[in-house]
């Protein structure tokens, strides 16, 4: 199992280290264009090798796509984050360039890759490597539900009290502060629903707190998380390696399902050895039905700004 990650950044460094420490790839290439930066990267990573106890090799390269040739699965992470106060949407001017040119030359160098997006408008990117490579669309994923999902159960957790494993939940819909689909109705707490153990005003905070998750981040932090995104992205590919058929709401094309087309957003997903191996369809109240709705509109807005 070989693994690309383009841009060895925050997000691409820490994907690159939870991967390797997993243990279950042969290889990782980290690829950035700063001149000697994903070598650096690699170095140091494959400095913890002995410590942390894996034998995945990770090398880098600096704008070198012929080190990435055969990936069966590549990341890209490769564009600019973004800064206090900004919007996901803000970064399409410089980041939809980048990420045409790397997908182009990850799919050259590797024809039957399965493509994993992050960079953000993460959908409206994910959209835009499915109009320029030509993969089909089991092949191309966008991250952004696994990470709002885990964002969900740490606000649910806390509310709660409650260790993180006894919770579940899941967000779908566009991956942006005001296009998420935090799906309280359905979250529990061991099985049961977490509508039983809080007020409707606790939730209703849950679902703003978890929207405004990768805000709340970037104001302490000055630039966008990288810990819990590239740790989601990590669980998607070991996911493919391991053909786990794990449910995970991603960024994925839709032809009619959820009534929508022609559009990349976040719905439930079954992923393993083939990318995509399935769209799971869950029945949705009218309300989530229709937040939905709204979040696909914000990702069109956000897609019609794309020269395709
Ligand atoms: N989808 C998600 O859930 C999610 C979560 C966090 C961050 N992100 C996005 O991921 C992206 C990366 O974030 P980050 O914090 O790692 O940023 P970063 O600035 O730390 O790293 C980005 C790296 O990309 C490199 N790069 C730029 N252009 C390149 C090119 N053409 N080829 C190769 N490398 C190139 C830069 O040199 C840099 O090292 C941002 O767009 C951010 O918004 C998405």
């Amino acid at each position: 199992m070989k693994v690309t990650v383009v841009g060895a950044g925050a997000v691409g460094a820490s994907c690159a280290e939870y991967i390797a420490i997993k243990n279950f790839a042969s290889e990782v290439v980290l690829v950035d264009i700063k001149e000697g930066f994903a070598e650096g990267k690699a170095m140091d990573l494959m400095q913890t090798a002995s410590l942390n106890g894996f034998d995945t090799r990770i090398v880098g390269a600096t704008n070198d796509y012929s080190k990435t040739a055969g990936s069966d699965i590549c990341v890209i992470t490769s564009g600019i984050p973004r800064k206090p106060g900004m919007t996901r949407e803000e970064l399409i001017g410089i980041n939809a360039g980048i990420v045409k040119s790397v997908s182009a030359s990850l799919v050259q160098h590797s024809p039957n890759t399965i493509l994993i997006v992050v960079s953000n408008p993460m959908d409206t990117m994910t959209y835009l490597a499915h109009k320029t490579t030509g993969l089909p669309k089991n092949r191309i994923i966008g991250m952004g539900g696994a990470l709002d999902s885990a964002r969900f159960k740490y606000r649910i957790a806390e509310a709660l009290d409650a260790p993180i494993s006894d919770v579940d939940g899941m967000v779908i819909g566009g991956h942006s502060d005001t296009g998420m689909v935090p799906l309280t109705r359905l979250a529990t707490r061991n099985s049961v629903p977490v509508s039983a153990f809080m007020s409707e005003a606790r939730l209703e905070q849950v679902k703003e707190d978890t929207k405004v998750g990768g805000a709340t981040l970037t104001k302490l932090l000055g630039t966008s998380a990288w810990y819990a995104p590239g740790a989601a992205v990590s669980a998607m590919v070991q996911a493919i390696a391991c053909d786990q058929k794990k449910m995970f709401p991603c960024s994925t094309m839709l032809e009619g399902e959820y009534n929508l087309n022609d559009i990349c957003i976040g719905v439930p997903v079954l992923i393993g050895k083939n990318g995509i191996e399935k769209i799971v369809s869950i029945e949705l109240n009218a309300a989530e039905k229709a937040h939905m709705q709204e979040s696909a509109e914000g990702v069109r807005k956000t897609n019609d700004l794309l020269e395709l």
